[in-house]
């Protein structure tokens, strides 16, 4: 069936583009919280590894929530690895840190994530998707506590 929503298939496609990049950020910086969960050491390690794992866990609600945006938008989520990989900004972490550096690198993380989607809170507004700016404004809200959580550990 055709979409009658009042967002025209222009307004449609520029969100979900947008939402598609912030998506790929989120599953990043996701990513990088399971990696830290399971490969902290030191004094801090069971603080760290209980803080990262509700952490992980309310981004993996996120990542669904910005899926299922998509989705409501008429578009299809392009979930795989490489699409992921092309898209983000956040970016892979391979190598094995002290747990102070893996803090600052998960801050670093939020941070991209946290201007990319007050960016596109802007182009919705503009496209009139409220549905998307009341999703952004809680993901911007849940990014920005969790840079100040981990901010607070160093
Ligand atoms: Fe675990």
């Amino acid at each position: 069936m055709e979409i009658q929503t009042g967002l025209s298939e222009k307004s449609r496609s520029r969100v979900a583009e947008d939402l598609a990049t912030l998506l790929a950020d989120t599953y990043g910086v996701y990513l990088k919280t399971q990696n830290f969960h399971w490969n902290v050491t030191g004094h801090e390690f069971y603080s760290l590894h209980i803080l990262f794992e509700k952490q992980y866990t309310e981004l993996a609600e996120s990542i669904d929530e910005l899926a299922e945006r998509i989705r409501a938008l008429g578009h299809y989520v392009d979930a795989s690895f490489a699409a992921f990989k092309d898209l983000s900004a956040v970016g892979d972490e391979a190598k094995l840190r002290a747990s102070k550096d893996m803090v600052e690198e998960l801050v670093r993380s939020h941070e991209i994530v946290i201007r990319n989607a007050r960016n596109l809170a802007q182009v919705a507004e503009e496209e009139k998707d409220g549905a998307t700016t009341d999703l952004l404004g809680r993901i911007l809200n849940m990014h920005e506590k969790q840079a100040w959580m981990l901010r607070s550990q160093i």
